[in-house]
């Protein structure tokens, strides 16, 4: 075979460049850092390697009318492939075989031969472990009737991701515990839906949402006394204890959550975690992903401290200790005037019961 003469750095130089700019930086949600393209030669010319990864990532945040069309095909595929998922599933299934619905369904009907992470299908008191599903906890637990399944499942086509969760009872029918979770989470993921556009802050629907969710349990009498308490002691990460969603894209937990010129992560109980602390701009694309878990170190860690346990009323708590969780999880649009949601799956409790019934 003819050896390759073509020297990357000889014809770089043809060009005379008064600076290479080569791509490094992290992704700040996955701490994964992109590493600087490298070639012999290299060291004749003037590189620089910060200036390109911010723009660049703000590029990723704001995305193309053909990112979008993709973004909303995929987002397609996903909804149905839920919606296949809870129209097959019954008691005396395996996690898995949820899983292996939604993965045929995606390939086969969708073209979506990846998926955009490893699918979470947790059901019972599994729906609590956030990132349930991974190889030490394969999805593989034997669903009881009364079971809610939690299952967040997301494909992926040209590289581009969907991630959404449904939360539903196996058997199709929530008990009325079933429908006091639901409700508060559904209300949280209504008011974000309501209230979210360009200029809005993403804290700030974080902290909406967390509020709807407390004044729900509140009033199915889980909690006792003022929301705005429970909130400035911190009580809503003991139940959410995960930010309101993320920057979806190329990347699940897509980049530009906090380049250099946004807001830097809040240090408040809750928000903490959240994977931006932007202004909504028309154009991004993101999950909103409330939730309500029953995590046991979290509730003991809350009855154990005099300024969470006082909200607390313990025997309708205790109830739930084995419930797990519920979420609920669209991947939407920011637009000028509020949301463009991708996401369509039955999501209010009435929706869910008769799509499953069919
Ligand atoms: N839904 C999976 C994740 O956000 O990691």
């Amino acid at each position: 075979m003819k050896k390759c003469e073509f020297k990357i750095d000889a014809k770089i130089s043809e060009l005379n460049p008064s600076v290479l700019l080569t791509l490094s930086g992290p992704n700040t949600d996955s701490g994964l850092q992109a590493k600087p393209a490298y070639f012999q030669g290299i060291e004749k010319f003037i590189v620089d390697s910060d200036i390109l990864f911010p723009v660049i990532a703000e590029c990723r945040v704001i995305k193309s009318p053909a990112e979008i069309e993709v973004l909303r095909y995929v987002a397609r595929v996903s909804s149905d492939a839920h919606k296949q998922v809870m129209k097959q599933i019954r008691p005396g299934w395996h996690e898995y075989q949820g899983e292996s619905v939604f993965l045929h369904h995606s390939y086969s009907v969708g073209g979506c031969r990846h998926m955009s992470y490893t699918c979470i299908c947790g059901a019972g008191s599994n729906s609590a472990i956030l990132h349930y599903g991974h190889a030490g906890s394969p999805n593989d637990r034997l669903i009881q009737d009364g079971d809610m399944c939690l299952f967040d499942m997301g494909a992926n086509y040209g590289g581009y991701t969907s991630d959404i969760t449904c939360s539903f009872p196996v058997n199709g029918k929530f008990s009325a515990d079933q429908k006091l979770i639901y409700n508060a989470v559904l209300a949280a993921r209504d008011a974000v839906c309501a209230n979210a556009k360009d200029g809005v802050s993403w804290v700030d629907m974080h902290l909406l949402a967390n509020r709807e969710m407390l004044g729900q349990l509140k009033q199915g009498g889980l909690l006792q006394g003022e929301v705005d308490d429970m909130m400035a002691a911190g009580l809503n990460a003991i139940f959410q204890p995960h930010g309101l969603g993320h920057l979806l894209g190329l990347d699940v937990h897509d980049v530009g959550g906090y380049l250099s010129h946004c807001p830097e992560r809040p240090s408040e109980p809750g928000v903490n975690r959240l994977r931006m602390a932007r202004t909504l701009k028309a154009g991004m694309y993101v999950t909103i992903e409330p939730g309500c878990y029953f995590i046991e170190p979290l509730l003991n860690k809350a009855f154990a401290d005099p300024n969470l346990s006082k909200f607390l009323v313990k025997d309708q708590i205790d109830r739930f200790r084995t419930f797990g969780g519920v979420r609920i999880e669209d991947d939407v649009l920011i637009t000028q005037t509020g949301i463009d949601n991708f996401t369509f799956v039955p999501r209010t409790v009435e929706e869910i019961e008769a799509w499953m019934a069919k």
